[in-house]
C-alpha cells in the first residue's frame, strides 16, 4: 500500500548513480519510491523488487504512471534533454544528473518548457552538499583566508571510464564534460562568477579530451586552475581543492578521493602560519548525493525553487562550452 501523504518517486536509469539516487530518496521521509525504469529489464525488475516499486523498461511508461510526482534522471548525457522534456510534458517535477544537458540551447529548451508547465527542475550538483565544501565556503566568505587569490582544482583519474562515457557524441565531450563538471560548479560556489577562461587539452570537444588544463578568471579578480586527466596511476582518484588567500590557504583533500579510499586524514585544513584542522559535519560523497536529493524533495514538497536550479545547471554548461571554445588542441 502506498502512503498518500508522500510524494511518489520514479527513478529513471539504474546504473552507477541511479543506485545512489534510490538510496537518497529512500532516506527522505517526504517521499516514497514507487517506480523505476531501465532498458535493462533484469536490472529494472531486481531494483523494483527491493523497493516494492513498479518496473518499466520504457521511461515513457513510467512517466504515464499517475502515482509518480517526482522523477530523477541518471542516464547518459545525450538522453538528458529528451527525457527532461518528456517528464516536464507529463507534469512531473524533475531532478536531473549533471550536466543538465549537452548544450546551452538544450538547457534553454528545458528552462522554457519547465516555466510554461510550472514544473520544478533541479540539477544534481551533489558536491555542494559535501560538508568540507560547505565549511570551505563559510571560511572563504568570513574572510578567514583573507582575499582569495588563486584556486586549484585537481582531477586525476586512474583510467578512462568505459561504455557510453568513451563516446563524445553521447557524453558531450571528454573528461571536462563528465567528472570535470563537478570542478566547475564547485569553483563557482567557492569563489563566484567566472568572467574569462583559457584552456589547453590533448583533443577537442568532439574528439573527447583526456587531459586538460583550464585557466579561470573570477569576477572577484581571483584566478583559478582546473587540471583534469585520465592518466593517473591505475586505481587512483584524486580531486583535491586548494584556495590561496592573502592571509591563509585552504586545502580540501578530495570528495570522491575520500569515498574511493584514495585519500585519508583531515578532510579540510587551513594554514595561516600554523595548521588548523577544520571540523566539518559528518557525511561523505554518497551522503552528499542523498542530502542533495532530500533537499530537492523538500523544495518540491514546499512548492519552493530547487536548491540547484536549471538556470544554475545552464550556467555550468555555458561555462564549459566557453572552455571548449577556448581550447587549443593539436
Ligand atoms: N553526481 C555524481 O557524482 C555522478 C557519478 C556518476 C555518474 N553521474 C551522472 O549520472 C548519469 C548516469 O551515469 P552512470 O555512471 O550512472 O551511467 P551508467 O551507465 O552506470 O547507468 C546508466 C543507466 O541508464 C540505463 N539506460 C540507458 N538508456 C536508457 C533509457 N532510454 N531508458 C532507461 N534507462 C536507460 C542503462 O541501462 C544504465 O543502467 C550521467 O549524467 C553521469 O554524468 C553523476
Amino acid at each position: 500500500m502506498s502512503d498518500d501523504s508522500k510524494l511518489g518517486v520514479g527513478v529513471i536509469g539504474l546504473g552507477e548513480i541511479g543506485q545512489f539516487h534510490l538510496r537518497g530518496f529512500a532516506s527522505s521521509s517526504e517521499c516514497e519510491i514507487r517506480a523505476v525504469s531501465d532498458i535493462d529489464a533484469a536490472l529494472a525488475e531486481e531494483t523494483a523488487s527491493r523497493f516494492g516499486a513498479s518496473s518499466y523498461t520504457s521511461y515513457q511508461d513510467l512517466l504515464s504512471d499517475p502515482a509518480i510526482a517526482i522523477v530523477s534522471i541518471g542516464l547518459p548525457h545525450r538522453l538528458h534533454c529528451e527525457v527532461l522534456l518528456a517528464a516536464i510534458a507529463a507534469g512531473k517535477q524533475v531532478l536531473c544528473e549533471k550536466p543538465l544537458c549537452m548544450t546551452v540551447g538544450e538547457c534553454d529548451e528545458v528552462i522554457d518548457a519547465a516555466a510554461r508547465a510550472n514544473v520544478t527542475v533541479g540539477v544534481q550538483h551533489n558536491q555542494l552538499f559535501y560538508p568540507p565544501h560547505v565549511r570551505a565556503k563559510e571560511l572563504v566568505d568570513s574572510g578567514s583566508i583573507g582575499r582569495p587569490v588563486l584556486m586549484r582544482l585537481r582531477l586525476a583519474i586512474g583510467g578512462k571510464f568505459r561504455g557510453w562515457r568513451t563516446d563524445p557524441a553521447v557524453t558531450g565531450g571528454g573528461i571536462l564534460f563528465d567528472a570535470g563538471v563537478h570542478r566547475f560548479y564547485v569553483a563557482r560556489y567557492l569563489l563566484g562568477e567566472v568572467d574569462e577562461v583559457m584552456a589547453m587539452a590533448d583533443n577537442t570537444r568532439l574528439g573527447g579530451e583526456d587531459v586538460a588544463v583550464v585557466g579561470l578568471r573570477f569576477r572577484s579578480g581571483a584566478l583559478g586552475v582546473i587540471e583534469a586527466n585520465y592518466h593517473a596511476p591505475p586505481g587512483s582518484f584524486d580531486d583535491n581543492v586548494e584556495i590561496c588567500g592573502t592571509e591563509g590557504t585552504l586545502y580540501v583533500s578530495g570528495c570522491e578521493a575520500e569515498f574511493e579510499g584514495f585519500r585519508t586524514g583531515p578532510r579540510l585544513t587551513r594554514f595561516d602560519g600554523s595548521w588548523h584542522y577544520e571540523k566539518t559535519a559528518q557525511g561523505d560523497w554518497a551522503d552528499s548525493v542523498a542530502a542533495s536529493i532530500r533537499a530537492f524533495v523538500t523544495a518540491v514538497a514546499r512548492g519552493e525553487e530547487a536548491p540547484v536550479t536549471a538556470k544554475d545547471g545552464r550556467q555550468v554548461v555555458q561555462l564549459i562550452e566557453s572552455v571548449y571554445d577556448a581550447i587549443s588542441a593539436p
